[in-house]
């Protein structure tokens, strides 16, 4: 047979293979999203995310020098809130002594060049475990960005390296950047949640934060996973607002969204491989069904692939072991 061109002579080797790959994970590329307790010596395993943990503050700081050894330059922060602080106004997000401003100082202190970022949206405080702030059953716009402004800049005043409002409210990124501007915290740094989705595959995450909504659902903020354009117009719009970072969340049911959204902003692009993401690779391969380790790399670099910069995943640490 005579062929003008083998394709396969590109493939035939992992030298030539790995000589012509286009898309290579590196540690640099992801985000490590934390949970942090209240306490000391907790480690509680989440049981929708098996080998995954919430800790308090004492067990995180150790994780966080672990991470950083291993070539990780960046975690993402949540925390579970007492039930007796939750309320509709939220205002436990922004107590400058609250359990993340306490995180992200000694996160800071112990290992000063660990990016920190840090989730900003009303539902870890929120009564009605909602995003914003309720009024007669409605989660209501311009109140809760006032909220989300004093909440960013606790964050920054206790040393965020990024905020990143996971909310999806109208208006927030130009509200917080004015906000940042004015107080002239001008190296804190936007991470957008621009394309978040009403999804799911927040399932799992909900369980390790109890904060699944007590009323309804979210899909009058969040977007309908229908919809390809408005990601495109929310992502436009962050970046004029003013955000240094665009995120599409959930990843892999949203490939297409990352790709446009990249070609759309000339900004650094995030994709979150979100809980739900996690469980079912890790559920497949407790059944025998799927190979975690290369299910985790193939899943990962699709997202790259796809136009992520970076990659916020609970598989991280896992990922930077196996590419060693
Ligand atoms: C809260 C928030 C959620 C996630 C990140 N920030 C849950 C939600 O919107 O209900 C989900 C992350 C994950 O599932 O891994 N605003």
């Amino acid at each position: 047979m005579y062929l003008q061109r083998r394709n396969r002579i590109l493939r035939q080797s992992p030298s030539i293979r790995s000589m012509v790959a286009e898309t290579v994970l590196s540690a640099n590329d992801f985000i490590a999203p934390l949970f942090i307790d209240e306490g000391k010596n907790i480690e509680f395993e989440i049981p929708s995310m098996p080998g995954y943990y919430r800790r308090s503050l004492d067990g995180t700081l150790i994780e966080i020098k672990e991470l950083w050894s291993l070539g990780i330059k960046s975690v993402l922060l949540f925390i579970k809130a007492p039930d007796e602080l939750k309320d509709n106004t939220g205002k436990e997000a922004w107590n400058d002594d609250g359990l993340m401003q306490r995180s992200i100082k000694a996160i800071k202190n112990a290992v000063p060049e660990m990016v920190v970022m840090t989730d900003v949206a009303l539902d870890p405080y929120s009564s009605f475990g909602h995003d914003g702030i309720v009024e007669n059953g409605e989660i209501v716009n311009d109140p809760t960005v006032e909220a989300l402004v004093r909440m960013s800049l606790s964050h920054a005043k206790a040393g965020a390296d990024f905020v990143a409002p996971s909310d999806m409210m109208d208006g927030r990124i130009g509200a917080i950047r004015e906000a940042l501007e004015q107080n002239n915290f001008t190296k804190t740094g936007i991470m957008a949640y621009s394309a978040k989705y009403a999804s799911c595959f927040y399932g799992p995450f909900r369980d390790a934060l109890d904060s699944s909504p007590g009323f309804g659902d979210k899909k009058t903020y969040q977007m309908d996973y229908a919809n390809r354009l408005e990601a495109i117009k929310e992502a436009e719009i962050d970046e004029d607002e003013g955000a240094d970072i665009i995120m599409v969340k959930p990843a892999m049911a949203y490939l297409d969204i990352i790709r446009e959204v990249k070609n759309s902003v000339s900004l650094p692009v995030s994709a979150y491989h979100v809980s739900g993401e996690y469980a079912m690779i890790k559920a497949a391969a407790k059944m025998g069904w799927l190979n975690e380790d290369k299910a985790v790399l193939e899943s990962l670099t699709s997202i790259k692939r796809a136009g992520a910069d970076l990659i916020a995943t609970y598989f991280a640490k896992d990922a930077v072991k196996l590419l060693s």
